[in-house]
């Protein structure tokens, strides 16, 4: 067959090409005019909680170790007010193999492409994902391609995405580098198309799910340790499925409302598919360049209808400065001797401040942690940094500039977090959702409301203020 491979042509052929990748008609989850029913798409993987741990501990994943930071929870409660100052614990699932929680994520969607009998994996990240993915297919025995963006147009790449294609070459998987811009995409469904893979997106329910073990771990780990359950959960976000996994598996396990507050580092400016700013940010991931359109617009993922979907689970959002998550990965390197990846210390370094407004007997999880290594190192961002020619100093962390400076908080009590509006983004959300229609279902009301998680007051308030009719 002489297939069209023009990039209009790939593209035409899109949503086809997704079906036969992930398996997946998501088409038959449609409802109203806008909504989609989220609980039987998740439902129809066929597998639930105890079929993911049987899963995951049979494949390397998952039952980490809580660990209680005693140095981090003095050292914040000195600069916290009397009597304030959380316990702080930290779920280290830089201990999964291949070094980060995305191991839970792979290992479902490793494990269900093998037993759908797909010939190899393919995955489109630059990310901790990838190695999991094909660290995952290792396991399995199954090929594994890595599509990542990974240079600018100079050439020059990002320390921590490079050293993410050696450990998926030292895995076995085959890595396709590109530059900045928008032709990763084309590439990614051309190889889907000539291989047959399985797409491992980031964002099926497979990987999703994958993600709820580590929710019902950290209740089940700190009610072992403590005798009672976390007052607050911090969780790094990007793309959301960090998040909306573990709040998942959360709320399979108990019945009580534990706070969920999502952390990411402040990149306000810099744009993420510019080639010139490509480099001039030191974090790949965890920060608002994701964490912000991802939220306000899930479904922009690789897949028709994706399966994070963190404003649904998100009760406070907060951000960080890169400074700020320099200088806490190197707390905890000192004080704690656990020497860990940037990514996870984003909700570290927010989970310090934010320990510091709760009474001392209440607890607050630090929900990952992530492997640290060459390219990710915080030492080596440093100095890549300095060679962009970002100036990098002590200081008030709210004089950062994204892409311009990075400044370490001169002292402890300069770590604070700063909350965004989650009110405005779920307007944001809503008028993402509603986009080009002037009149939705009844229907559409409440997926609205489950999707912004708010009230129909709130939901309808903005749909008059957007000019949108609908149903009663
Ligand atoms: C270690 C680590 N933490 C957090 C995240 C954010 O996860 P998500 O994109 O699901 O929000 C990532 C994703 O790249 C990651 O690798």
């Amino acid at each position: 067959m002489n297939r069209d491979l023009s990039v209009t042509g790939v593209l035409s052929r899109k949503n086809a090409i997704m079906r036969t990748s992930v398996g997946i008609d998501y088409s038959q989850y449609e409802t109203g005019t806008i909504g989609f029913d989220y609980e039987r798409l998740m439902r129809d993987t066929g597998y639930d909680l105890s079929a993911i741990r049987a899963i995951q501990s049979a494949y390397g994943v998952g039952n980490t170790p809580l660990k209680e930071l005693r140095h981090l929870t003095a050292l914040a409660r000195k600069v916290a007010a009397p009597g304030k100052g959380a316990r702080i614990f930290i779920k280290d699932e830089a201990l999964n193999d291949s070094g980060s929680f995305k191991a839970r994520r792979a290992s479902i969607s490793c494990y269900h492409a093998k037993k759908m009998g797909f010939p190899g994996v393919i995955t489109a990240t630059s990310g901790n994902y990838g190695a999991a993915v094909a660290s995952q297919t290792a396991k399995h025995g199954l090929p594994c391609i890595v599509v990542q963006e990974c240079y600018d147009s100079r050439g020059i790449g990002q320390p921590e995405i490079i050293e993410k294609a050696r450990a998926c070459e030292a895995y076995g998987a085959e890595v396709v580098q590109l530059s900045v811009g928008p032709e990763l995409f084309y590439h990614f469904l051309t190889l889907l198309e000539e291989t047959g893979y399985f797409n491992a997106s980031l964002y099926t329910p497979f990987g999703v799910q994958g993600i709820e073990t580590l929710g019902a771990e950290l209740i089940e780990d700190c009610l072992k340790q403590t005798g009672r359950l976390p007052d607050r959960v911090v969780v790094t976000n990007a793309g959301g499925g960090n998040l909306t996994g573990t709040a998942r598996g959360i709320r399979q396990t108990t019945n009580q409302r534990i706070e969920i507050v999502g952390a990411s580092v402040n990149l306000k400016g810099l744009h993420m598919a510019s080639d010139k700013d490509f480099n001039r940010k030191s974090f790949t991931t965890g920060h608002t360049g994701f964490g912000m359109p991802f939220m306000t617009n899930p479904d922009r993922s690789d897949v028709p209808r994706s399966a994070a979907r963190p404003l649904r689970y998100i009760d406070r959002y907060v951000t960080v400065n890169q400074g700020e998550v320099f200088f806490i990965t190197q707390a905890l390197t000192v004080l704690e001797g656990i020497e860990r990846g940037p990514a996870g210390n984003v909700s570290l370094a927010a989970g310090f401040a934010l320990a510091q407004e709760m009474d001392q007997d209440q607890i607050l999880i630090v929900q990952e942690t992530e492997y640290t290594g060459a390219g990710k190192h915080h030492q080596a961002q440093l100095a890549f940094a300095r060679e962009n020619g970002i100036d990098i100093r002590f200081g008030d962390p709210v004089e950062e500039v994204p892409g311009i400076s990075i400044v370490l908080p001169e002292s402890v009590g300069k770590i604070r977090t700063v909350d965004l509006d989650l009110e405005a983004i779920r307007r944001s959300a809503i008028k993402n959702a509603v986009k080009d229609h002037r009149r939705i279902q009844a229907s559409d009301v409440t997926y609205l409301m489950e999707e912004t998680n708010s009230s129909r007051e709130f939901v309808t308030r903005v749909l008059r203020d957007l000019s949108v009719e609908w149903e009663e």
